[in-house]
């Protein structure tokens, strides 16, 4: 066992802002477990979490979203340790754009480390990802990072535009080899566009946009069932849900059969939203309803003076089927 303190990056704060030191606890208490101590230290202006591990876990560590370096108490001195993340695709390709509404790109690193601890799989190349409401892909070009197989249904028929003039520009400046593909699923075209897609692959991965209301991901995606589901949901402030309300639950209760359906036996969804509105029990309530078992992880931290994001944890455990 190595006694490590992991330094908290400076980008992590504006992530998680005051809420940084739980968030990040939250974060690395679910990769070790509850019973593994972890404890906050501060020298000078660098923050860090003190946790003891193996060192087969250092790779995992490294892919933390808050993880800045890592280093090891050795004779009461901290030695930083070589260890890399060893992403796929330069960082550009999820960090790179902005664009108004873009979920924050290490809560959703974040997001995923939560999903990828809570299933079971050999390798991460087995791993299928499901962003039922993906936005510009911020989500599935995370997946690419890791090696996951990911795929996306976004309603704004705009986005698929976007986000190949985003990931075409990556490719050319990182030059990058890369594919693309496009077309409709179900091989014909369709008013306003529902059903067509883009698929991008590089780096042995790819991702999947597919234009469409998530209410009907079963048919969109043509069945075929998900390791994880990781979204962040509507906000309702920016992002209005279909149905223009404020509140995604309505649009949640349309989607949670497809959803549910869409996820493997042992199968994780892991969702960040608002929890202002919907609050956290009605959220959980959509997909407890469908059989989920909802999981014990939270990280609440205030991002505005109406939004306190949060984050919820279902299962589709084989009892609860
Ligand atoms: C918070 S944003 C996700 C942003 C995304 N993670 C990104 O970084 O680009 C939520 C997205 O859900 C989409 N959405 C809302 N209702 C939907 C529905 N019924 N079907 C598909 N997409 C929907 C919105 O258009 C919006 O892009």
């Amino acid at each position: 066992m190595k006694n490590l303190a992991l330094l908290i990056s400076p980008r992590a704060k504006g992530a998680y802002f005051n809420d940084i030191i739980e968030v990040a606890t939250a974060e690395l208490t679910w990769i070790m477990g509850a019973d593994q101590a972890v404890t906050y230290k501060k020298i000078g202006p660098m923050e860090f979490l003190e946790v003891e591990a193996d060192k087969a876990l250092l790779p995992t560590l490294a892919r933390l979203s808050f993880v800045y370096g890592i280093f090891e108490y050795q004779n009461e001195q901290l030695t930083p340790l070589p260890v890399e993340a060893n992403f796929n695709l330069h960082e550009d390709f999820v960090f790179g754009a902005k664009f108004k509404g873009k979920t924050n790109e290490l809560l959703t690193q974040l997001l995923l480390n939560v999903g990828l601890k809570s299933i079971e799989y050999r390798k991460i190349s087995d791993v299928k990802l499901l962003d039922p409401m993906c936005g510009r892909a911020t989500t599935l070009l995370w997946g690419m990072r890791y090696g996951m197989k990911a795929k996306g249904i976004e309603q704004d028929a705009k986005a698929l535009a976007d986000i190949r003039l985003n990931v075409k520009k990556w490719s050319k400046i990182h030059r990058q080899k890369h594919q693309f593909s496009d077309g409709f699923v179900g091989g014909k075209s369709t008013k306003g566009n529902k059903g067509k897609f883009i698929e991008f692959s590089a780096a042995d991965t790819s991702m999947r946009v597919i234009t469409g209301d998530s209410a009907t991901a079963c048919s969109l995606l043509k069945d075929e069932k998900f390791h994880l589901i990781v979204s962040d949901l509507p906000y309702g402030i920016q992002h209005f849900t279909t149905d223009k309300t404020r509140n995604p639950i309505a649009v949640l209760r349309a989607c949670a059969t497809d959803w549910c359906d869409s996820l493997k036996p042992e199968g994780v969804m892991v969702l960040a939203f608002n929890r202002n509105i919907p609050r956290r029990k009605d959220l959980l309530a959509v997909f407890t309803e469908q059989g989920l078992e909802a999981l014990d992880f939270t990280a609440p931290h205030q991002m505005s003076e109406s939004i306190v994001r949060d984050i919820v944890v279902l299962k589709k455990t084989i009892d609860h089927l």
